[in-house]
């Protein structure tokens, strides 16, 4: 992957940066959200697949993590923010944490994008769908495997049994992430890592600068596997739907066997996720049970804001 389009005097002075470790100067002031957005999901790749136009030495940049650092506190206010803004539920004994997230998960009254798909959405717009979705599903899991280390005992373990899962089983064919670019070859769409990032809205950007926040950081293991619960147990049905959606649009085939794949296993996952993991976790560590439901419900908030931002923007279109 190469480095992406700036979007404003941060991110051009970042990819500048990345790409000459030499050039003087400090970072500017960010000028956007998008700018934002865009230099710490940068900065932040530098952690997963990096870019073959920057060095690889930058991850550890001084420098630079202190500009990560800035951005980190700042989309981590946000989301607190927004959480305390939703009103935070007291919070849960150990044992009543998967209940919790249940009631989390049911009380969601986001929109929802694989409604759309299932029924109304046209072929232009699922493919603008698909592209978007491909900055997260290209490196599916990705952010989850670096919390393996930091969890006790018995969520450890139910934790690896659903990255084997998303990772195939063992089978290269099967992982998730190569099962969504064979999909997005099949509707004629670059199968790349990171193809589209250039086209991701900033909601899309902030709803995986989240993910990689919660999952770099072992000080928040707790909202990752939060976070990792509610997107397995909003996953099984919107799957379904998206399957019915690619299917009346003739879009059969591999992208739909993607989706057809979650419908199962996230059946599965979702249990494991909310009782293995997330139980468990707060029963050994009861400090991180509001930590989860904070994890949880910022799954939702920002797929929930990212909904509304595409179905905004086609209501607009129309
Ligand atoms: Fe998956
Ligand atoms: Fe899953």
């Amino acid at each position: 992957m190469r480095l992406p389009k700036p979007r404003g005097a941060l991110s051009e002075w970042l990819v500048a940066r990345l790409a000459d470790p030499e050039l003087s100067g400090s970072a500017p002031e960010a000028d956007s959200w998008d700018d934002e957005s865009i230099s710490l999901w940068t900065l932040h790749e530098l952690s997963f697949r990096g870019f073959e136009d920057a060095d690889d030495r930058a991850e550890w940049d001084p420098e630079l993590l202190g500009v990560r650092r800035d951005l980190e506190t700042a989309l981590e206010e946000r989301l607190r923010a927004r959480w305390a803004e939703a009103g935070v539920p007291p919070t849960p004994a150990p044992a009543d944490v998967p209940t919790a997230l249940e009631d989390l998960v049911a009380a969601d009254d986001g929109p929802s994008l694989a409604d759309f798909v299932r029924r109304h959405a046209d072929r232009d717009q699922v493919l603008e769908l698909l592209r978007q979705r491909s900055v997260y599903h290209l490196k599916e899991s990705d952010p989850s495997a670096f919390v393996v280390p930091r969890l006790p005992v018995r969520a450890k373990a139910a934790l690896m049994a659903l990255q084997f899962d998303e990772y195939g089983d063992g089978d290269p064919n099967r992982l998730h992430s190569h099962l969504f670019a064979r999909g997005l070859v099949a509707v004629g769409l670059r199968a790349e890592y990171g193809a589209y990032v250039d086209d991701a809205l900033p909601e899309n950007l902030e709803m995986n600068n989240a993910g990689s926040l919660f999952g770099l950081h072992r000080r928040l293991r707790g909202a990752a596997m939060g976070h990792l619960a509610a997107f397995e147990m909003t996953s099984s049905l919107p799957s379904r739907k998206m399957v019915q959606g690619l299917d009346r649009l003739g879009l059969d085939g591999p992208m739909s066997a993607y989706y057809d794949e979650h419908v199962e296993a996230d059946a599965i996952h979702e249990h494991l996720a909310a009782r293995d993991i997330c139980g468990t976790l707060a029963d050994d560590e009861p400090d991180q049970a509001a930590e989860i439901l904070f994890g949880a419900f910022t799954c939702l908030d920002v797929e929930a804001r990212f909904a509304t931002a595409m179905l905004g923007a086609w209501e607009e279109q129309r």
